[in-house]
């Protein structure tokens, strides 16, 4: 599937926080534990150079838990703080906070030395769309008004939050890049609700979904909860899931449209399974480039 989406509000949030982020100390990077790459945009990337890198591989409690480890050590082996975070529990919140103390500490120690004090870390918190920023927040100062939602695309504009006197958070709208130069990274960011439902074909895409689960190995869950014999093409898995779920048209026809609706979200919500779309050793990791 050939999936574009870069809405002029992105460009214009990217230029945003192209400003912002001359005055922050760190760039907290939220990427989708599922699919570290895909969803680890590289105009984000490029504008935390010379910062602190926090990466926090969110959905954690959704993505292979040993894929996720080797992750974790993958990025660390490249610098960054990285750690695997569900963040719609508090469970997580100590060791986000000694991540943000750990990529801090530099920073902290050198106003020491110029004798400033209580000079509260500035991070700038960045992410795809839907990849759990607003929740991380939350979690994180206790708000419950940082807006979240399964909105791709909905600004919020930068927004400053201080919590504990010695942490700012700059909150920011999630952004996607120009051109996803391997249709597969427009696939898989779909798959996880990161682009806006409107410009899918939902049908083609649980299709492509199926197809990419089969292909990869990871069809398990799926044959299960839906009963699939594991032989047919993928168009054909969704046509049976229609029947099995009972989703049939006016006369008795699958209703494929709102199968493919079950798959997706049953896909996003881990019922199909923890599901990593993506290890290190299949990725040319670190190589994702970027256009304009
Ligand atoms: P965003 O600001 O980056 O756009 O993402 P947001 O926090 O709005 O989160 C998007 C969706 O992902 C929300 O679900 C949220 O609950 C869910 N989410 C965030 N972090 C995690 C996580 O670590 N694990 C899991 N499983 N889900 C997570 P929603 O259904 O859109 O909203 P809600 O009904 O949960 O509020």
């Amino acid at each position: 599937m050939n999936i574009q989406w870069y809405p002029g509000h992105m460009t214009k949030a990217r230029r945003e926080m192209e400003a912002d982020v001359r005055i922050v100390d760190m760039v907290i990077e939220l990427l989708d534990a599922r699919a570290p790459m895909a969803s680890g945009n590289p105009e984000i990337r490029r504008l935390g150079q010379g910062k602190e890198r926090v990466i926090v591989l969110n959905k954690s409690d959704l993505a292979d838990a040993a894929t996720t480890a080797a992750w974790i050590r993958c990025f660390q082996a490249e610098g960054a703080h990285c750690i695997a975070m569900d963040a719609r529990g508090s469970g997580n919140r100590k060791l986000l906070m000694r991540t943000i103390e750990a990529a801090a500490a530099a920073k902290r120690e050198r106003d020491k030395k110029r004798g400033i004090l209580n000079r509260p870390v500035r991070a700038m918190v960045a992410g795809i769309p839907n990849v759990g920023k607003s929740t991380l927040i939350n979690m994180l100062s206790g708000r419950s008004s940082a807006k979240t939602g399964n909105k791709p695309g909905v600004t919020r504009g930068n927004q400053w939050i201080r919590f504990q006197q010695s942490i700012e958070l700059l909150d920011t709208p999630g952004i996607l890049w120009p051109k996803f130069e391997d249709p597969a990274i427009g696939e898989k960011i779909a798959f996880l609700g990161s682009v806006n439902e409107m410009i899918v074909d939902k049908t083609e895409l649980a299709v492509t979904l199926l197809a990419f689960l089969e292909t990869n190995g990871k069809l398990e869950g799926a044959k299960e909860r839906y009963q699939l014999k594991g032989t047919e093409t993928a168009a054909e898995m969704l046509t049976e899931i229609a029947r099995l779920r009972g989703c049939l048209m006016a006369g008795g026809e699958p209703d494929t449209e709102k199968a493919a609706g079950i798959v997706i979200n049953e896909f996003r919500s881990g019922a199909l399974g923890r599901i990593s779309l993506e290890s290190p050793e299949g990725e040319a990791h670190g190589t994702q480039n970027t256009e304009g």
